[in-house]
């Protein structure tokens, strides 16, 4: 069946939710989901939110920041652009119906801003430690009342349609994307969207990594299915390891948010020494690829399995009212968190490259926009400053929203006729073993040779190893009927060899990308991105 719509969202999270809600006043918008919709990392964002707020803060001393974490790397004026902007978005988020924490202060009630890694000031807001769950209520509850935005849950977007792909699409007319294949998950059903306009706002990619931060949807769909389409895809290697996972073996992907230690808490050995003042002068809450990476050397060192975060000297009443979430969660794996340090270690969190855009959220394809988790706009360079990326998602899907109003007059219909998705006599699959194993392959493969400190000779073993894998999915890919599974399998070995190739090419050390074989940065030849486009 052929769905037709202005705009098709692919995903939604903070990046699709709060485009969707603003295009609802253009045009029709179908957004599609791979799961219910408020399943995303967005649900799952505690610290918060960036924003100048402080009559003591300025914009200055946030793009100072935001620069200063970016090792160089970010744009500047993208920048400046996203933190000026933010205090009028943050309003946007609260008039949709986000509450943020706030506290009294000599009679007047100001939002209780905290403070994460890197920030040299208090500018976080927050809903408690359940931020980014607070953020996807209001969104889907507010975009809910628009009538002419329709959500596919539980519709999972295959791959992108291009003009050039199709028949009578190979003449001189410039390439365009026309839609998307996407499968109804309940039905098994593939559909032809037809869209004015597509947007990518599949989020991140962290389950390409073993031990990460993110949700099961994290796997790249967004990144791989703009590569295949002939997107411009820039600084993969850029992965960011979240310092503090909560390490326990029943704790799948627990974060313990970096706004714990913006309330004091500190890192400490196993054996309760303190060693991140050997690391930097801000110790516990120095930028996150210094922690991640001091941690992984302690480790190495020590041989112990985890190091230890301590909040221990501040009182029961305050952790549980700041941190009611990490509470509960702690407690629930034994651990009382205002009277023992809990157990962590450093995971894959997040993506600072990705399908590259321009000041408004197009990608190098016509037609096609990206924002959120899955782009790569300029301003994370080569490390995010924390609390910044749900700040880019709502500030680019602003710009892209302004950009389109003035485009959708204008923008042509394509009377190219879509035909229905081809299974070329696929059959169902009778080795589903094959799926499970390269899965844990792959993931495996990333975390030792691809993880937080790289040499020449594991970015070499990884792609060797990838590119076989990938071989054994194409294969398989072709010959059986996509599942959701097979889907997100093809996705993620596309993405782990994306990071690959651009770790290879990097040949220096800046922000999260350390290679021991290149330790040192070099401004001469690498201060610039690292840019794919698929052969
Ligand atoms: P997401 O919120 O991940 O949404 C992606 C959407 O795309 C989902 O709905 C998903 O189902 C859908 N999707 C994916 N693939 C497909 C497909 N093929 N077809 C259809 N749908 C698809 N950032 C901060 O700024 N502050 C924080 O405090 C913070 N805390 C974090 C805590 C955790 C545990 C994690 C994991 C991340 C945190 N981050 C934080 C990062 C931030 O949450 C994400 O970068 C941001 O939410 C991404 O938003 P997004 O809309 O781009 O993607
Ligand atoms: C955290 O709460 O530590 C995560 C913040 C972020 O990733 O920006």
């Amino acid at each position: 069946m052929e769905i037709q719509t202005d705009f098709l969202v692919l995903g939604s999270g903070i990046a699709g939710l709060s485009f969707a809600i603003k295009a609802a006043a253009l045009g029709t918008v179908a957004i599609v989901t791979k799961k219910e919709k408020f399943e995303s990392s967005t649900n799952y964002a505690q610290g918060g939110i960036a924003a100048v707020q402080d009559e003591e803060d300025s914009f200055a001393s946030h793009i100072q920041d935001t620069l200063a974490c970016g090792a160089d790397l970010c744009r500047e004026e993208v920048v400046r652009f996203v933190v000026e902007e933010g205090p009028a978005r943050i309003e946007e988020l609260v008039r949709w119906g986000v509450q943020f924490t706030r506290r009294e202060e000599g009679g007047v009630r100001r939002y209780d801003l905290g403070r994460e890694g890197g920030h040299s000031r208090r500018r976080v807001l927050h809903a408690k430690d359940l931020t980014g769950r607070e953020i996807e209520r209001a969104l889907t509850e507010y975009v809910s009342g628009k009538k002419s935005v329709h959500i596919y849950e539980n519709f999972i977007a295959i791959d992108l349609i291009m003009r050039r792909f199709l028949a009578g699409g190979g003449d001189s007319a410039p390439d365009r994307c026309l839609g998307a294949y996407v499968l109804d998950l309940q039905n098994d059903r593939i559909h032809a969207f037809r869209a004015k306009y597509v947007i990518i706002a599949t989020g991140g990619c962290g389950k390409v990594y073993l031990v990460t931060t993110n949700p099961d949807i994290a796997t790249g769909d967004g990144i791989a299915m703009a590569y295949r389409a002939g997107a411009r895809i820039a600084n993969m290697e850029f992965i960011q390891f979240h310092p503090t996972c909560l390490y326990h073996p029943d704790a799948k992907s627990f974060l313990i948010s970096e706004a714990v230690r913006g309330e004091g808490a500190v890192l400490r050995l196993k054996n309760g020494e303190t060693f991140m003042e050997k690391y930097h002068p801000m110790k516990s809450l120095a930028p996150r690829d210094v922690v991640a990476k001091a941690i992984d050397a302690e480790l190495k060192k020590s041989g112990d399995d985890c190091v230890l975060l301590d909040i221990t000297h501040r009182d029961r009443d305050f952790i549980r009212r700041r941190f009611p979430n990490i509470y509960e969660k702690c407690l629930l794996f034994g651990i009382d968190m205002a009277a023992d340090p809990i157990p962590v270690v450093p995971a894959a969190h997040y993506l600072c490259g990705g399908v590259q855009v321009n000041h408004h959220g197009e990608t190098s394809i016509d037609r096609l926009f990206a924002f959120g988790e899955v782009s790569c706009t300029g301003l994370h360079g080569a490390n995010r400053l924390a609390s910044n990326s749900l700040l880019e998602a709502v500030v680019f899907a602003h710009r892209a929203f302004v950009r389109l109003q003035s485009e959708l007059p204008q923008a042509r219909d394509e009377d190219i006729p879509i035909p229905p998705w081809d299974p070329r006599g696929a059959t169902e699959s009778d080795e589903s073993i094959v799926v499970s194993h390269n899965w844990d392959e792959i993931r495996r493969c990333m975390w030792h040779y691809v993880g937080i400190v790289r040499s020449n000779k594991r970015l070499e073993r990884a792609h060797r190893r990838i590119e076989l894998i990938s071989r054994e999915i194409d294969d398989y890919y072709r010959n059986f009927v996509v599942t959701r599974d097979l889907l997100e399998l093809r996705n993620i070995a596309t993405v782990a060899a994306i990071i690959i190739r651009c770790a290879r090419m990097r040949q220096e050390s800046r922000g999260l990308h350390y290679n021991i074989d290149f330790p040192d940065r070099d401004d001469i030849h690498w201060r610039r991105d690292t840019v794919i486009v698929k052969p």
